[in-house]
C-alpha cells in the first residue's frame, strides 16, 4: 500500500519523466493575485504564465500545491469534520502545459498514470466532459476505450472551471472513481450525485479563455492545460478507504488528537478529532506562510480556524492548551515534503499556544453564556443576533464557531441580527474617531480603515506582490481617479511596502499595471494599520478597483534591513558593555545610516565605543540566524525580550531574535519589533560607529552606518589616508612616523624663527641708533609679529647692550598692540616704565597696563597705532625727564 507521501512523489516523478519541471508549491498567500484570499488551486502561481504576461524557462510543469479553501469563494470550513472529504487545507497535485500540449496528451497522461502506474481498474472509472466538448468525449473513447455510457456530459458550471470571477478558465473533464453499488450515491449529473459512491479524483481543465471583467471572455494566446487531483481523496482510494480521514496522514493526526485528549478516535468525539486534524494542517501551513491570527483579513480566517479546533479540544475535556502539542506529529507526517513546517516550527508552536491560552480564558465563560441562552430558546428558534455578537465581541467567538457550537441543537444563529449588531458597533466606533481631536483632521483614514479593514503587509517574505487598489486619496477625500501627474496616497488590500514605523523608514518603489505606473516616494502608516503608498502617477490613470503589481526598491530596502538589524545588535552591545540601564529613547533606520538614542548618564568614551563596535562586528561575522516568533508582549518580556516601556503593543507581537542558536530563547539579542530584518547577521556586512554625542540630560546619541554605507565610509576614510600619505610622499604604513617627524620639525623651526626674530630686532635697534630726549637715550622699535611674551626678554637684551637708557618695544602680532618699556636702573627715578606703557596703551585704544618702574607691559586693541604710541611715549618722557 502506498503512503500519501509516496503517492505524491510518484505523481511528480511520473510527470517529470514526461518532460515536466517539478515546481515547488507556492505560498498559501497569493503574491500574484489580490482577488484571492488564499491559494485555492495549483494553477494560481501560473496564472500569468497562462495569459502570456509571464514567461518561464519551461512549458510543462507539475506541482503538489498547498491549498486552503476557507473563507472567500471556495469555503469548506463549515463542513469539515462532518463529511468524508471536506478540508480547509489540502494538497492539489497537477500537471500544466503552457501552450505546449493540449487535450489529447492531457487525457493520455492522466489515463495512463491512473490505470497503469497507480493500477486503478479501468472499469471502476468514469469521466465527465463539458456538454458540447465532442473533442474531449472522442478522445476518451479512443485513448481510454471508454464507451459512451461512461462519458457523462455535463452542461453546468461543474464542468467549466474558473479560478474566480475573473482569470483564466475553460471547459473541464473530470475522472470519477466508483466505490461500488453498496455505497449510496449516483453518478455525476444524477440527482443523488452527492452521495459517496462516485468520487471525483482528477479535474482536467482545458484552459482556453481569459475572463475579465466577469462574463467577458477572450481566448488565451495558446490553449493550455491545468489539472488538479486532490491528494487526500486519491490516497483514500489507493489505500482502499472511503473516507479521507482514514488515510495514513489523517490516522496519525487524529490519533495524536486522541492521545492528548484521552478520547477514543472513533468514539463520540470522532468528528471533533477530524476537525482538529484538518485545522491543525491549515493553521500550521498558514502560519508557516506568514499569516498570524488577527482581527480581520487572512489573519481572521486563521483565527476562526484555530478557535474552532480549540473549541473542539475544549469539548473533549482538555484543561491546558494542547493544540500546539499536535504539531510534532504533523511535522513528522509532512515536514519532509514541506520544509517550511520544520523551519517555522517554533513560530507555529508559539502562535498556537498563545492563541489557545488567550482563547481558553474566555471560552468557558462564553460557552456557559451560550448554554444559558439556549435554555431560553423555544425549539427551532434562532439564537438572537445580539447574543452571537456578544459572544463575538466579549468572548472572541467567531460567528462560525457559535454556529458550530449550536450544530445538532436544532438552533441556528440569526445571522442578519448578528450583522446588524456589528454595524451598530462600527457606527459607534466611527463616531468616537470623529470626536477625537487630531484624528478629525484626517478623517478619511479612519473612514478607509472602517471600510476596508487593515492593510495586509506581505513584505516580511516578499518584495513584490499584486494588490488591488482599494482607494485613491488626496486632500482628505476619496478620488474616483487620478490622472498622470497627480500626487496621491494609495491604499492596497495587500502590499510588500513597509509603512514607516518603529523608526524604520517607509519603502519606495513602483505600483504598475499595463499602461499604468505610480512612483511611490514614501510609505506611511495611517489609522494604526493602514499602509499608505504616497507618490505620483507617472503613467496612465489610477483608479480604485484595478490590480497593480507593487514592487519595492530592493537595494534601498536591503540597506534599511542591514541598518535595522545592526541597531538591534548595537542595542544589545550597549546594554552588555554599559549596563542594563541602557534603554532605547529613539531610533531611526534609513538606507544610509542609523541613529540610536539611549538613556545613559555620561558620555560613552572612545574605548567603550571601540569595544561596542567590535562586539557588533563580531556578532555579524558569527552569521547567526535571525528568527521571528509571535507571542503576547507579556510572554516576550518574560522570556527576556527587550521591549519599550510605556509603548503600546497589540495582543500579538513579533519577537526578533539574533542567534547563536536557532531557538529564540537562547538568542543573544531579542527584541519586540515589527520591522524587517536580514536573514542572517552576516547579511549586515559591517558596522561602523560614526559619532557619539549628547542629546539631552541623560540621553546619548550614536550615529552609525552598516552594510554598504559602512563600506563607503571605510572607503572614503581610506582614500583620505592615502591622499595624506601621498602628500607626505610615503607609504600609508610610514605615514604616522612621517607626520610625527614633520610636527617635530615644525616645532624646531618655530624656535629657530623666534631666535632669528630676536636677533633681528636687537640688531636693528642697534643699527637704528637711539634718539636723545633730554638727558635720556631712548630706543624704540616696532618688532612686528614677534610674540608679545618675548618682548620683555628682548627689551632687557637691548638695554644690556648699553646704547640706550630707555627701551620701548611694540609687537603688532595678530593686529593687536603690545608694548613693553624697560628703564636702566640709573634712570629709574627719572623715567617710569609704567607711565610710558600706559601712554602707549591709551594711544592704541587700551586702558594701560602694569609692572614696575623699571619694567612694565601693556596693550591695546589697535596695533596699527604703533607710531602714535611711540609718539605718546616720547611726549611722556619729555615731561618726566
Ligand atoms: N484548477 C482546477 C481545479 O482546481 C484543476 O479543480
Amino acid at each position: 500500500m502506498l503512503t500519501t507521501n509516496e503517492i505524491r512523489t510518484a505523481f511528480l516523478e511520473y510527470f517529470a519523466s514526461n518532460g515536466h519541471q517539478i515546481v515547488p508549491s507556492s505560498s498559501l498567500v497569493p503574491r500574484n493575485d489580490p482577488t484571492l484570499l488564499f491559494t485555492n488551486a495549483g494553477m494560481v502561481q501560473f496564472k500569468n504564465v497562462f495569459t502570456g504576461q509571464e514567461t518561464r524557462p519551461y512549458s510543462r510543469a507539475t506541482t503538489a500545491q498547498k491549498v486552503v479553501r476557507a473563507g472567500g469563494k471556495h469555503n469548506d470550513l463549515d463542513n469539515v469534520g462532518y463529511t468524508a472529504r471536506h478540508h480547509t487545507f489540502f494538497e492539489m497535485m497537477g500537471n500544466f502545459s503552457f501552450g505546449d500540449y493540449f487535450k489529447a496528451e492531457a487525457i493520455e497522461f492522466a489515463w495512463k498514470l491512473v490505470t497503469q502506474n497507480f493500477g486503478l481498474p479501468p472499469e471502476k472509472l468514469l469521466v465527465t466532459v463539458f456538454a458540447d466538448d465532442e473533442e474531449a468525449a472522442g478522445l476518451w473513447r479512443s485513448i481510454a476505450g471508454l464507451d459512451d455510457s461512461r462519458i457523462i456530459r455535463i452542461a453546468t458550471s461543474d464542468n467549466f472551471w474558473r479560478m474566480g470571477d475573473t482569470g483564466p478558465c475553460g471547459p473541464c473533464s473530470e475522472i470519477f472513481y466508483d466505490h461500488g453499488p453498496d455505497v449510496p450515491g449516483g453518478p455525476p449529473g444524477s440527482p443523488d450525485e452527492d452521495g459517496d459512491r462516485f468520487v471525483e479524483i482528477w479535474n482536467l481543465v482545458f484552459m482556453q479563455y481569459f475572463e475579465d471583467p466577469p462574463g467577458v471572455r477572450s481566448p488565451l494566446p495558446r490553449p493550455s492545460i491545468d489539472t488538479g487531483m486532490g491528494l487526500e481523496r486519491f490516497a483514500a482510494i489507493m489505500q482502499g478507504k472511503r473516507d479521507n480521514y482514514d488515510t495514513d496522514t489523517f490516522v496519525a493526526l487524529t490519533q495524536a488528537s486522541a492521545d492528548v485528549t484521552h478520547q477514543a478516535v472513533d468514539g463520540p468525539f470522532k468528528a471533533s478529532h477530524r476537525v482538529v486534524a484538518d485545522h491543525l494542517r491549515s493553521s500550521a501551513f498558514l502560519i508557516a506562510d506568514g499569516v498570524l491570527p488577527a482581527k480581520d483579513g487572512r489573519g481572521y480566517v486563521l483565527r476562526r480556524i484555530m478557535r474552532r479546533a480549540m473549541r473542539h479540544l475544549h469539548m473533549m475535556g482538555t484543561k491546558e492548551p494542547v493544540f500546539y502539542r499536535l504539531l510534532p506529529s504533523l511535522v513528522q507526517q509532512m515536514g519532509g515534503a514541506y520544509p517550511e513546517l520544520v523551519h517555522g516550527e517554533a513560530l507555529i508552536r508559539e502562535t498556537m499556544r498563545g492563541e489557545e491560552e488567550r482563547f481558553k480564558a474566555m471560552l468557558e465563560r462564553g460557552l456557559h453564556l451560550l448554554d444559558e441562552e439556549k435554555t431560553r430558546l423555544v425549539p427551532g428558534a434562532a439564537l438572537p443576533g445580539e447574543v452571537a455578537f456578544r459572544l463575538y465581541d466579549t468572548f472572541g467567538f467567531p460567528l462560525d464557531l457559535t454556529q458550530d457550537a449550536l450544530r445538532g441543537s436544532g438552533h441556528e444563529v440569526d445571522v442578519q441580527g448578528f450583522e446588524d449588531a456589528m454595524a451598530v458597533q462600527r457606527q459607534r466606533a466611527r463616531a468616537a474617531w470623529a470626536g477625537s481631536g487630531d484624528a478629525a483632521v484626517e478623517t478619511v483614514w479612519f473612514e478607509a480603515r472602517d471600510k476596508f479593514g487593515a492593510s495586509e503587509f506581505l513584505g516580511y517574505s516578499t518584495e513584490q506582490a499584486d494588490g488591488e487598489v482599494l482607494a485613491v486619496i488626496a486632500g482628505n477625500a476619496f478620488l474616483p481617479e487620478a490622472p498622470v501627474g497627480s500626487q496621491v496616497a494609495v491604499l492596497l488590500n495587500q502590499t510588500p511596502f513597509y509603512g514607516e514605523s518603529g523608526g524604520q523608514a517607509g519603502d519606495t518603489g513602483f505600483l504598475t499595471a499595463p499602461g499604468l505606473k505610480m512612483a511611490v516616494t514614501d510609505t506611511q502608516k495611517k489609522a494604526g494599520d493602514l499602509i499608505v503608498h504616497i507618490g505620483t502617477v507617472v503613467e496612465g490613470t489610477l483608479r480604485p478597483g484595478v490590480a497593480v503589481t507593487a514592487t519595492i526598491d530592493h537595494d534601498r530596502r536591503a540597506a534599511i534591513r542591514a541598518h535595522h538589524s545592526a541597531t538591534h545588535l548595537l542595542h544589545e552591545a550597549l546594554r552588555r558593555r554599559l549596563g542594563q540601564h541602557v534603554a532605547q529613547k529613539g531610533s531611526l533606520n534609513t538606507p544610509d545610516r542609523l541613529r540610536f538614542d539611549v538613556s545613559q548618564p555620561r558620555p560613552i568614551d572612545a574605548a567603550e565605543l571601540a569595544d561596542i563596535e567590535a562586539e557588533v562586528n563580531h556578532r555579524i561575522r558569527e552569521n547567526a540566524q535571525v528568527s521571528t516568533r509571535s507571542m503576547t508582549p507579556e510572554e516576550a518580556v518574560a522570556e527576556g525580550a527587550t521591549a519599550l516601556f510605556g509603548e503600546k503593543y497589540g495582543d500579538e507581537v513579533r519577537v526578533v531574535a539574533m542567534g547563536p542558536g536557532d531557538d529564540t530563547r537562547s538568542a543573544w539579542s531579542m527584541e519586540l519589533c515589527g520591522g524587517t530584518h536580514v536573514g542572517r547577521t552576516g547579511d549586515i556586512g559591517q558596522f561602523r560607529i560614526v559619532s557619539e554625542s549628547g542629546v539631552s540630560a541623560g540621553v546619548r546619541r550614536i550615529e552609525a552606518v552598516a552594510g554598504k554605507a559602512a563600506e563607503a565610509l571605510t572607503a572614503a576614510n581610506e582614500q583620505r589616508l592615502a591622499q595624506m600619505a601621498a602628500m607626505m610622499k610615503v607609504g600609508l604604513a610610514e605615514a604616522p612616523e612621517r607626520l610625527a617627524s614633520l610636527l617635530d620639525e615644525r616645532r624646531a623651526m618655530e624656535r629657530q624663527i623666534a631666535n632669528l626674530q630676536r636677533q633681528l630686532a636687537t640688531g636693528t635697534v642697534a643699527a637704528a641708533g637711539v634718539e636723545q630726549i633730554g638727558a635720556i637715550r631712548l630706543a624704540t622699535r616696532n618688532v612686528g609679529e614677534t610674540p608679545p611674551r618675548e618682548l620683555k626678554g628682548l627689551a632687557e637684551t637691548i638695554l644690556k647692550q648699553g646704547n640706550a637708557d630707555v627701551v620701548v618695544l611694540i609687537s603688532t602680532a595678530e593686529g593687536k598692540g603690545s608694548v613693553v618699556a624697560a628703564v636702566a636702573p640709573a634712570f629709574a627715578d627719572k623715567a617710569d616704565a609704567v607711565a610710558l606703557v600706559r601712554a602707549a596703551s591709551v594711544a592704541m585704544g587700551g586702558k594701560g597696563g602694569g609692572g614696575r618702574r623699571d619694567m612694565a607691559q601693556a596693550g591695546g586693541p589697535d596695533g596699527q597705532a604703533a607710531d602714535a604710541a611711540f609718539a605718546a611715549v616720547r611726549e611722556t618722557l619729555k615731561e618726566l625727564a
